[in-house]
């Protein structure tokens, strides 16, 4: 592991990240941070801001009291702003906003009104600057990206399928289709770094079946990877059924239980990874306050199965599971388009 200092490699490397987001010469640009944001993103962030000669500019918010019963982690909804309306003003006068919050802006509350200022917002995730730097944003990947959400919008059913048991039916008809291909260069766009990710919220009651997860499957809440089973039984939207013969089960039954909110069982955003270079197996390698995990969600073929809100169900719950899956398949009205854990060619 290296060290978290200032490397100047990291200054090229977050300079060309806002270069791909089309950051340019005397662009008012903000630099959205909490006190206990990662130190050396934030500087970074500053110091390829200026070197790109961009109008940049801190907004340092100090990190918000803990209100859930256990620890809230990588759910990409921060409560930080907690809806301050100079913040906010702040964020719809500059034109660019590198999100440095530590779970940063994606699901949070104030996200649609930051972006409908046209403002575009590219969210840095809390990793160690060695991850970034081994998964900059590639602009190859936006096309593909693209692909798939245009495949997953034009889709009525969704059907996921593995050797272990998994057998999901989504209803795709009116879900809130997205993706994250590393790059946020459009007006009113957020994206985030590491991407590539199709990913989509169903309208309510259109989730059933059975989830699966077994060893080398991934808890991003824990940070951890599953060494035993874990069977979910799932009625329209709502885990009703969670058991498994390990801890793995337990701790997962134990989380959900401290919430005591009947809206932390159901189901949140559902979709499949999409970055080649992003890889399973490297969470092993990091400290936990090392990696927010980012890369696990995008690793190509994946299946990215999660729990909590759903705002376009009217769910809402600080809870949150994202849980990726290697070796499912993943079928849009019959037509397979990750084959146990593998994207089809036409993705790749
Ligand atoms: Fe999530």
């Amino acid at each position: 592991m290296h060290g978290d200092v200032i490397e100047g490699k990291w200054i090229d490397c977050f300079t060309r990240a806002f270069e791909l987001c089309k950051v340019r010469e005397g662009e008012v640009a903000a630099i959205v941070s909490e006190t206990q944001s990662r130190r050396v993103l934030v500087k970074l962030a500053e110091l390829a801001l200026l070197r790109l000669k961009a109008q940049a500019f801190h907004i340092v918010i100090p990190t918000p009291p803990v209100s859930a019963p256990v620890p809230v982690r990588s759910t990409g909804h921060s409560v930080a702003i907690g809806q301050n309306p100079a913040i906010i003003k702040a964020l719809t006068t500059a034109t660019f906003v590198a999100d440095l919050t530590i779970e940063g802006l994606l699901h949070s509350i104030e996200r649609p009104e930051i972006l409908a200022s046209g403002t575009r917002v590219f969210m840095i995730s809390n990793e160690h600057p060695e991850s970034l730097e081994r998964l900059m944003p590639d602009p190859a990947l936006k096309p593909k990206v693209l692909k798939g959400v245009a495949m997953a919008k034009q889709a009525k059913k969704m059907r996921v399928t593995s050797a272990a048991g998994t057998d999901l039916h989504i209803d795709m008809e009116g879900a809130n289709v997205g993706g994250g291909c590393g790059i946020s260069d459009e007006k009113s766009q957020i994206d985030y770094w590491p991407g590539g990710l199709c990913a989509f919220y169903p309208r309510p009651g259109g989730v059933t079946g059975t989830v699966v997860m077994v060893a080398g499957d991934i808890n991003l809440t824990f940070k951890r990877y599953l060494s035993d089973p874990v069977h979910m039984q799932i009625e329209r939207d709502c885990i009703t059924e969670i058991h498994g013969p390990g801890m793995d089960a337990d701790l997962m039954k134990s989380y959900f239980a401290a919430w005591q909110d009947p809206n932390a069982y159901y189901t949140s955003h559902l979709g499949w990874g999409m970055n080649p270079r992003a890889r399973w197996d490297t969470l092993v390698m990091f400290d936990r306050n090392d990696t927010n995990g980012t890369e696990q969600r995008a690793f190509a073929g994946n299946f990215l199965f999660s729990t909590g809100s759903n705002r376009f169900a009217n769910r809402f719950t600080e809870a949150h599971f994202d849980l990726p899956m290697r070796n499912c398949t993943i079928e849009l009205d019959g037509q397979i388009v990750v084959e146990k854990g593998n994207l089809i060619p036409e993705l790749a």
